[in-house]
């Protein structure tokens, strides 16, 4: 339960009242000034840029129960399953459409050689996972049972290829034994392995944090091992491969300048950020549902903190790039708190409550904003690890509150973003402080307008008014709510449902234009606008 200190007062909030911008609104018949709490939305979407659905991605590594007993139960199991990954799982990833998804990991990419995953069973060398657990790896889940399950739930898969302890040539024969349409070495042993045709494979990094666990590399350094191994991950046929060059770790700026400086921009299609939110830091990271209510406002302090690094990373990359052509990709994000007790610590389970709904609303409207330089994103991890979207426990299977806010998402990917602007007040405790509403809109190509509007306050619900800027508000529709009573409040297999989605009938267009959305408090709503 969430320790109610005195935060959050009428009083505080009233001091703090300042709108963060003000905008006239054309076809409303209000001011933004006028409004109060408020986004006024610019709906032309005039030089605006799509919300590439690859921001949607996520991401499973060789890592607790992500992989075995998460998506992978084998074909032998009595849990249902398409050749070997969950029936229930690839049901509930269909329906969120994700977009990609990020594999082997993490750190275990650049100890993983994918020749030991490929194959009959029964002759894959097993391994130490020595990142997480020192548990023995059977490489039972290697690159056929991975692509095939890319394909079976409709994804893009995103290899992590091996630069820390892996050559040139282990990476390069990999590219071909999985793209590569002919007579090949690679080629023949995909065939004798049973995959006649090629995968597509979409999206490659070089490399996985190479600043620490992939190799404690220097950035200079780092950039001519990149300059090296991407050169010989080919395009076979119509297999054109998006490479994704190691980026830094949160605020490392040099590393940034590095890469953009040393790496031509024509070899990569992109630069990674990792960037995880630990309310109280690495070594404080606290529980994930037992936390006091200056720990939640610091943890959506945190939150809003991915807005300031992409605005930075993005300036620096502008200076070699100015036209935007290498995407800023943040292949690892979400909240990372300390292990359930009990559990394994190498294996980072942790509970998801409605804090981590939260997280992901602002973290999704953050990479929205800046939809020209951030195309693709992975949050960490799938199902079992860190801020999960699944959790599976032998048969049974749940989705916890970050699913959701997933699901009601979904209408933005590879929309236009309608740019908006946002009036509030901050949610303040112990000097934390976060803005209480969190914004973002676009319009899909059938032309409706979807805005999603997170509500951080924990006790108060708000009435937040939408006024749209070159358009007529005619209608609201299809409006939807993740809610809960208690900020702590969680899903767990005796209560799934605790968190869920519903629809929400809190929205309402006035006579003026103005749209008026009572959020509850602690609550994220997605509405349509026709
Ligand atoms: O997601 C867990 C770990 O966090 C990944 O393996 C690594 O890349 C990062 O440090």
């Amino acid at each position: 339960m969430v320790n109610l200190s005195k935060c959050f007062g009428a009083a505080a909030l009233a001091s703090l009242l300042a709108a963060c911008s003000s905008t006239g609104v054309e076809n409303g018949k209000a001011d933004a000034a006028d409004l109060g709490t408020s986004v006024v939305i610019d709906a032309t979407g005039a030089d605006s840029v799509i919300i590439n659905r690859n921001i949607y991605g996520h991401f499973s590594e060789h890592l607790g129960h992500c992989i075995y007993g998460g998506l992978w139960v084998g074909k032998d199991s009595k849990i249902p399953n398409v050749d070997g990954v969950r029936k229930d799982v690839i049901d509930a990833l269909k329906k969120i459409r994700i977009p990609n998804l990020r594999w082997p990991g993490g750190c275990f990419a650049d100890e993983y050689h994918w020749k030991n995953g490929i194959g009959p069973k029964e002759n894959r060398a097993k391994m130490v996972n020595t990142h997480w657990g020192g548990v023995v790896e059977d490489n039972s889940f290697g690159t056929n049972e991975f692509l095939n399950m890319c394909e079976e739930i409709g994804t893009e898969p995103y290899i992590c290829g091996n630069v820390g302890s892996g050559s040139v040539e282990e990476m390069s024969e990999w590219v071909e034994y999985m793209t590569f349409d002919g007579e090949s070495p690679m080629a023949n042993l995909r065939k004798k392995y049973g995959r006649e045709k090629p995968w597509n494979v979409k999206f490659f990094a070089v490399g996985n944090e190479s600043w620490g666990c992939g190799g404690n590399m220097t950035p200079a350094y780092y950039s001519d091992l990149y300059r090296r191994y991407q050169t010989f991950a080919r395009n076979y046929g119509n297999n054109h491969l998006l490479k994704v060059a190691g980026g830094p770790n949160v605020d490392d700026y040099n590393w940034t300048e590095t890469v953009m400086k040393n790496v031509p921009i024509w070899q990569m299609w992109g630069l990674s950020l990792h960037y995880y939110v630990h309310p109280g830091g690495w070594d404080n990271k606290g529980s994930a549902t037992k936390f006091s209510e200056e720990q939640y406002v610091q943890t959506m302090q945190r939150a809003y903190h991915m807005d300031e690094l992409i605005t930075k990373h993005d300036s620096i990359m502008t200076k070699y790039d100015p036209e935007k052509k290498v995407a800023l990709v943040v292949d690892e994000w979400g909240a990372w708190y300390d292990v359930e007790p009990g559990t394994n610590p190498g294996f980072l389970f942790q509970q998801n409550t409605m804090r981590d709904a939260l997280v992901a609303a602002v973290t999704l409207n953050i990479f929205h904003k800046h939809a020209d330089r951030v195309r693709m994103a992975n949050l960490a991890q799938i199902i079992n690890v860190l801020q999960s979207i699944i959790f599976t426990d032998g048969e049974k299977m749940m989705l916890t509150p970050t699913y959701h806010i997933f699901d009601m998402y979904k209408v933005h990917q590879d929309a236009l973003l309608l740019p908006s602007t946002t009036s509030c007040p901050d949610i303040v405790c112990g000097g934390f402080n976060a803005a209480q509403i969190s914004a973002s809109a676009s319009k899909d190509k059938d032309g409706v307008i979807h805005v999603s509007l997170a509500n951080l306050d924990t006790r108060n619900a708000t009435d937040v008014k939408v006024a749209l800027k070159g358009a007529e508000a005619g209608s609201v529709a299809d409006a939807l709510v993740v809610k809960a009573d208690d900020i702590a409040t969680f899903n767990d297999f005796d209560h799934p449902d605790n968190i869920s989605l519903n629809g929400f009938d809190g929205v309402k267009v006035g006579n003026d234009g103005i749209i008026t959305v009572s959020m509850p408090a602690m609550s994220v709503v997605t509405f349509a606008i026709k």
